[in-house]
């Protein structure tokens, strides 16, 4: 049995001085393979440092977040269209985030769909980052629905109707998280009704800590906890949400 975490940023300043300790700790847990998104360029080299060391672990992505998009987005996002020597399994994260600000939400838009076109001319996947946006996503995906991206979204705590949407708009997974570990989260029900063959899994560590470690910083090790809890919702092995999921992973991003 093992498990791949889809969404790690083990490159992020809160595991400087032991980001190596912390991917043995997964690799240990039965982690074996580990996805990178990228935030934006001031983390890039250090992703691709990390990435570099751990070839056949690590696997890094190219993208923009939405609230790293302000003024200069699109010199990076053409800096980024220009990158052809680094080996990337996905573009992102990349989306829309109300959540913290509408300032550059235009903008935020623009880089979405120039990053989703950038995707589907490279034949990559696209790793979402949706927060308080959902109308607006959909109407980026609307507007780039004759690519037919591929795709997912990142910490999913939509709707099952959502989740439902989504399907019209491309071949998408969702990714659940520590969130699904929480007391009244709305995910831990709407997840068994979402397929397990559409299920990745992800810690977006060092974010969204699974209980019982909440509190703390997360980490790729951590992942069996989530999938323990995915099976327990589903009524079925741990075994079996493992499996599935990893193929799901090995097969989105071609890892
Ligand atoms: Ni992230």
């Amino acid at each position: 049995m093992y498990f791949i975490d889809t969404h790690t940023h083990l490159y992020d300043e809160q595991f400087a001085g032991d980001a190596d300790e912390a991917v043995g700790r997964a690799v240990r847990a039965g982690v074996t393979k580990m996805i990178l998104p990228d935030i934006d360029r001031s983390s890039r080299k250090a992703m691709f440092t990390l990435a570099d060391r751990f070839r056949g672990t690590l696997f890094p992505c190219l993208g923009l977040h939405p609230t790293s998009v302000g003024p200069g987005w699109e010199e990076e996002i053409e800096e980024m269209e220009s990158m052809t020597e680094e080996k990337i399994q996905a573009i992102g994260e990349t989306g829309l985030d109300f959540y913290w600000s509408r300032e550059f939400a235009d903008e935020q838009e623009k880089a979405f769909e120039r990053q989703i076109r950038l995707a589907c001319r490279k034949g990559l996947p696209v790793i979402v980052h949706s927060r308080d946006a959902t109308e607006a996503v959909f109407k980026v995906l609307e507007r780039c629905r004759h690519l037919s991206p591929v795709g997912v979204f990142h910490a999913f705590s939509g709707s099952i109707e959502t989740y439902r949407r989504l399907s019209g708009y491309g071949d998408w997974y969702v990714g659940i998280g520590g969130v699904v570990t929480f007391r009244k989260a709305s995910i831990a029900e709407t997840v068994r009704q979402i397929p397990l063959d559409r299920i990745l899994l992800e810690t977006d560590s060092p974010y969204l800590t699974p209980v019982p470690h909440r509190g703390e910083r997360n980490e790729s090790s951590y992942i069996p906890l989530i999938a323990e809890k995915i099976a327990v919702q589903k009524g079925i092995d741990i075994e079996e949400v493992a499996s599935v999921t990893s193929g799901n992973a090995e097969r989105l991003f071609s890892i």
